[in-house]
């Protein structure tokens, strides 16, 4: 669509006296409504540019395109209405065009050439050890993994990392209260569960017995001085941790190519600290240091503490400037809730104070929260959600229903796990990502509803028919022409024609806006008119060409599901 769009953008270029295609091209739209014709150019802001009424541009443009048909052109006819110049392309050109481009590229369509030669790091998902994984680490995981491949598929090399809460003073605290109240036995049963109690246990304690803090506060400054003895209490914890976190992540086909948490930056935190001390950035404040951003509207960014201890902002910097050094990035993304927006505005401007030319290249990326509703798991206080209770459960609830559905169904565990994580993860991504969504399993499960059990279940009827058109047709043989002389008549098959040539530019439009969820409403989209397709029009009884015809429309509108459903974290069952 995206080529037609520039010739026909070429081709009123040459009516539009100095106006660029480029304009013209921005100016374009694509009608939600069909009947307004495959392409529309309102014509208001050209008004301005040319003097003119928009209604008298749209109508001169419209009589100029009718009175010089080019069959090669693509356009059939064009129309004025209202200020807009309404579009219609010959279908009898782009389908065949359509099918050839996704049926060539396969797993490629969609993919772009934009990213080549620039890298793009996204730091998301970042789970805190000794605490639990909570429904803002899991969107974090869902929409940063997305953003991952989605720029992976745009050209760019992406490195995801996961910048683990693995440092500070709070295990200072744990090891502390592991000394008096531990125990191994517990710990080894449910690490994140008996860390939790500690550091609850710590803070009642410390009620009573104010130094239990100082002790805490001494035990982590020996940890950032490297006392082994104390770092190795604290790997411990973090392994058990992060063998729990992995857990969720293998449930969930979730991977990083760098888990550096915060502790890896423990030695380069040195520099943070004389760059800012050189730039006259850092202030004292009772015994803190910090940087003053009143002049920017925030309050300011804590950098050390009393006892010389660093603090998230700092070891942010640090990071970033590691990163910077490591990657050369082109953009570094951070995906986390919006409750820290204040948090990277805050640093992004340090970074920026300290004379980085490229602070601008750093983006928070936030996100809403997620409530979960009807499911019996709540978020608050003293009632934490175990996630992966929850995804476990989700996997049970589609296993009943598949038993339900296809009890003879193959590999019955594998399916349930791919459509249950995929519900969750598609609920995650069913609107914008800023929105606070709710979580509900009669919902995220329903085949019928806009969900990723929908999408899927598209996908393995779509499979169903191919199989057996394969045993009948020899379309796929690839000896077969008849992509060139395609026979496809009835409006429904020409609206998914349409719908699948927007794939590519939704891909565009999910990683300029850093918005995933542009893809899974895509895919919806795209799986109803392909059902609305196949509820009107027979396949495998129309007569052969028909047959063949449609066949080939729906191997178009299996690549690009596969391909879409990837992008998002889902897997695509042939069977379920
Ligand atoms: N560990 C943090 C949390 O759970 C998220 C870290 C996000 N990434 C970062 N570079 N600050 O809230």
């Amino acid at each position: 669509m995206k080529k037609l769009q520039r010739a026909v953008a070429d081709k009123l270029h040459e009516w539009l006296e100095g106006i660029a295609a480029e304009e013209i091209l921005k100016l374009m739209e694509i009608p939600s409504d069909a009947s307004k014709g495959d392409l529309s150019l309102p014509c208001f802001k050209l008004s301005k540019m040319l003097r003119k009424a928009p209604q008298e541009i749209a109508a001169q443009l419209a009589d100029a395109i009718n009175g010089s048909m080019d069959p090669q052109s693509g356009i059939a006819h064009a129309e004025s209405l209202s200020g807009y110049l309404n579009i219609y392309l010959d279908s009898k050109v782009i389908t065949p065009g359509v099918l050839r481009d996704i049926l060539d590229s396969g797993e490629g369509y969609g993919s772009h050439q934009e990213g080549n030669g620039k890298t793009i790091v996204v730091d998301f998902s970042s789970p805190n050890v000794a605490k639990p994984f909570h429904v803002g680490h899991l969107r974090s995981t869902v929409i940063g993994g997305a953003l991952v491949r989605i720029f992976k598929f745009m050209g760019y090399e992406c490195i995801g990392i996961n910048h683990l809460g693995d440092w500070g003073t709070q295990f200072g605290k744990l090891v502390v209260a592991y000394r008096q109240w531990g125990d191994p036995g517990r710990l080894e049963q449910g690490a994140i569960d008996e860390l939790l109690r500690l550091y609850v246990r710590f803070h009642e304690e410390a009620e009573r017995r104010p130094e239990l803090e100082d002790e805490a506060r001494a035990v982590f400054a020996r940890m950032e001085q490297g006392d082994s003895e104390m770092l190795e209490q604290w790997k411990w914890f973090v392994e058990l941790s992060l063998s729990e976190f992995n857990r969720i992540y293998e449930l969930m086909g979730t991977s990083f190519d760098s888990i550096t948490g915060e502790s890896f930056y423990n030695d380069k935190m040195g520099r943070v600290i004389t760059e800012l001390q050189d730039r006259g950035l850092l202030e004292e404040d009772q015994g803190a240091m910090l940087v003053r951003l009143d002049d920017y509207n925030m309050s300011p960014a804590l950098m050390l503490k009393q006892d010389g201890s660093s603090l998230y902002h700092t070891r942010d910097i640090a990071a970033a400037l590691y990163r910077k050094d490591t990657y050369q990035f082109h953009k570094a993304v951070y995906v986390t809730d919006y409750s820290q927006s204040l948090h990277f505005r805050q640093w992004f401007k340090v970074v920026e104070l300290m004379g980085y030319p490229w602070a601008d290249q750093l983006v928070h990326v936030p996100f809403g929260r997620v409530s979960l509703e009807g499911t019996g798991f709540s978020t608050r206080k003293g009632n934490i959600v175990k996630l992966e209770d929850l995804l476990r459960q989700t996997i049970a609830k589609v296993h009943e229903i598949i038993e339900e559905k296809n009890p003879s169904l193959e590999c019955k565990d594998e399916v349930a796990r791919q459509v249950g994580v995929g519900a969750v993860i598609f609920n995650d991504l069913s609107a914008n990502r800023i929105k606070d969504i709710v979580f509900n399993w009669e919902q995220a499960l329903s085949f019928e509803g806009e969900t990723g059990p929908y999408v899927q279940y598209t996908y393995a009827r779509i499979c169903s028919l191919l199989r057996k058109g394969r045993k009948v047709s020899e379309v796929f043989s690839g000896s077969s022409n008849l992509i060139e002389e395609l026979h496809l008549p009835e409006p429904e098959e020409y609206a998914l024609v349409k719908q699948l040539s927007l794939f590519p530019q939704s891909v565009e439009s999910a990683a300029a806006k850093m918005e995933p969820s542009i893809i899974s409403r895509y895919l919806v989209d795209t799986a109803q008119a392909f059902n609305r397709f196949y509820h009107h029009c027979p396949v495998m009884d129309a007569e052969r060409k028909l047959r063949d015809s449609r066949l080939l429309l729906t191997e178009g509108v299996r690549i690009t599901l596969y391909n879409g459903l990837k992008l998002i974290g889902l897997q695509a069952p042939e069977r379920m």
